[in-house]
């Protein structure tokens, strides 16, 4: 939600502050702007829609400067347009801000008070005039920055420059993810480790209330109040090709078709087939006491996963699990008890809503686990323990394999809680390990059907709404699909637990709704395929996910997709997921929307 950067060096910066910038476009993209200090003066552009926009208008106009910030943005206060665009310049200071400022109607009239005339609607605005009014009383540029953000109340990133100072970048995070880049004489700052990574490994992920300064002699840390902290680097595993489309024509194709590689990612080296030892480096049991229950909190396409680790962790474990979103969890003043495990689900780690969810959970006292895909996030640095999704960076919007890695660690996860509770014997454990060590291959052949799903595409798009239907694990699958759908065709889709089809969608179905029958072989295939003859006599045009040899769904369905036969239900909700990616992508695909960054969205959504 919003990306920000920034350069300090001896290289022409205005070229690397866009291309860095590309890489965090998935954070927000309907406008954009750079500015840099040259000759003593703040220089900038700023341009409404995609980043295209403001290259052009920097190749026609181009900037000169060794130090500059970047900036693009998602929308919260005022509407997309060059003067809400960042940086906000006032004077001889620029910003740039990810966040909110949630006191800026205050300071923003006791700023008006001043005669001083506001040139956009942003809460950002209020920043650099306070910045701007602490300079003009004599206060040295960082002292100004320290005084200005000691009025703001809210979350803020802030990337900072100054006329008078162009040798100076000065950083600040307060709840708002930051990152500083360690080059030779060069520092750089990100809101993310993707945009760093054609430059730099060497990160410092910056922790909340701090403050560093930059210039090409070196870097100081200092709290809000100005005392000097120490830093420690950290080298970032990932490699900037991991970061780039390879060849595929998105990143979420790119992502989907990734998945067999990075769920092996996710579970190698964490479980000995042989013994049926499961180990996860980051953390153990000892350290979570007694467990009797589990909450497990998430947003979004985690939130799919959640829903599908209480079946896995109540079959395997039998242990009680809520599910909860975020942005409810909190306002819902949940009972927590300290004898239960708090489990955040979150690809970014970034995300508002599930981080306020894990402060609430750790005031209450509970344990709190991150399952997370990016290291250094601070999800992953301030639950008690952290889980990491080998996903590698996801840079489509709509999630894809951080969902599948996600399963894959509550099914891990899953089987080492049912292992230490003794639910489940050593020889049923081997045999869910080995289970998993042949999933990526049948991923490999449910990925396969690309090209008959693809040819779907042409037949469906043109429909306004689809209808999901799944039972038991399958029923957030279905949720996910019809996620995916939305997000990236804009063709509205709603799933349901195929059981209470009944209870009203069912008034929906004629021929002009498509719905999408999730019929795996289990318990529950012969009520799905009962509630698909529904469908039928209604004239609803059934799509059925399905194996092999299902021949009696395949006879009827008006088309079916089959996903090979695995026999573990819990690695099965993994296959049926892909085709579900595949429909969506390709619907999106022959409708011709923008499916890497689909309007409206953003890929990390770090305000509430
Ligand atoms: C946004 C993204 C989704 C994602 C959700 C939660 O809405 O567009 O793809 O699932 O945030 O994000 P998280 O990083 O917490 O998993």
């Amino acid at each position: 939600m919003c990306g920000i950067v920034g350069y300090v060096g001896f290289q022409e910066c205005p070229l690397i502050l866009l291309d860095a910038l590309k890489r965090l476009e998935y954070r927000g993209y309907d406008s954009a702007g750079i500015a840099v200090v040259h000759d003593k003066k703040i220089l900038f552009h700023r341009a409404v829609g995609k980043l295209i926009n403001l290259e052009h208008h920097l190749l026609k106009h181009p900037l000169k400067g060794t130090i500059g910030i970047g900036h693009t943005r998602w929308a919260t206060h005022g509407k997309p347009s060059e003067l809400n665009a960042h940086p906000h310049v006032v004077d001889d200071i620029a910003v740039v801000h990810n966040g909110i400022i949630e006191n800026y109607v205050a300071l923003k009239q006791e700023i008006q008070q001043k005669g001083i005339v506001f040139s956009s609607q942003t809460d950002t605005e209020v920043i650099a005039h306070l910045i701007a009014l602490f300079i003009k009383e004599g206060n040295r540029f960082e002292d100004a920055v320290r005084k200005a953000i000691s009025r703001l109340k809210g979350s803020f990133a802030l990337g900072i420059i100054c006329a008078q100072q162009p040798h100076k970048l000065i950083a600040v995070r307060k709840e708002s993810p930051l990152i500083i880049g360690i080059g030779d004489g060069e520092y750089f700052i990100a809101s993310d480790a993707p945009a760093l990574l054609p430059y730099t490994k060497r990160v410092y992920f910056m922790n909340d209330g701090e403050m560093a300064i930059l210039s090409p002699d070196g870097m100081e840390l200092v709290d809000f109040k100005g005392n000097i902290l120490p830093f420690k680097t950290t080298e970032i595993p990932w490699t900037p090709l991991l970061a780039e489309k390879a060849g595929y024509k998105h990143f979420m194709q790119k992502e989907i078709f990734e998945q067999p590689r990075v769920i092996t990612d996710t579970f190698r080296g964490r479980f000995d087939p042989e013994t049926g030892e499961i180990n996860f480096e980051e953390f153990d049991l000892g350290q979570i006491g007694d467990l009797k229950k589990i909450w497990i909190v998430a947003c979004g396409t985690s939130y799919h996963a959640g829903l599908v680790g209480k079946y896995m962790l109540e079959r395997l474990c039998r242990l009680p699990v809520e599910v909860d979103l975020g942005s409810e969890f909190r306002y819902r003043k949940p009972i927590i008890d300290r004898d239960m495990l708090l489990i955040l689900i979150s690809q970014s780690g970034e995300t508002a809503d599930t981080l306020a969810a894990m402060r609430e959970g750790q005031k209450k006292g509970v344990k709190t686990l991150g399952i997370c895909n990016v290291l250094g996030s601070t999800l992953a640095r301030e639950c008690d323990f952290v889980i990491y999704t080998h996903a590698g960076p996801e840079i489509g919007v709509a999630s894809t394999k951080a969902f599948t890695t996600q399963l894959t660690v509550l099914y891990l996860l899953s089987l080492y809680f049912a292992a230490w509770l003794q639910r489940l014997s050593s020889s049923e454990v081997k045999q869910y390990l080995y289970d998993l060590m042949e999933l990526s291959s049948k991923i490999e052949a449910a990925l396969s059907a690309a090209e008959e799903i693809e040819a779907l595409a042409p037949k469906y798009a043109k429909f306004k709404d689809f209808l999901y239907l799944g039972r038991g694990l399958y029923y957030p699958i279905a949720l996910e699909g019809a996620l995916k759908l939305k997000e990236i065709s804009y063709i509205h889709a709603e799933a349901y637990a195929a059981g209470e089809m009944k209870h009203g969608p069912i008034a929906l179905i004629d021929e002009n709704m498509p719905v999408v029958v999730l019929a795996p072989k289990g318990d529950t295939y012969e009520k799905i395929r009962s509630n698909m003859e529904e469908v039928l006599s209604r004239q609803g045009k059934v799509i059925a996910v399905t194996e092999p040899d299902c021949r009696e769904i395949a006879e009827k369905a008006e088309d079916v997709i089959k996903v090979p036969e695995i026999a573990n239900p819990f690695l099965k909700t993994i296959l049926y997921t892909i085709p579900l990616q595949l429909l969506a992508y390709y619907m999106a695909v022959f409708k011709g929307t923008d499916v890497d960054q689909p309007r409206n969205l953003a890929k990390s959504v770090t305000v509430e």
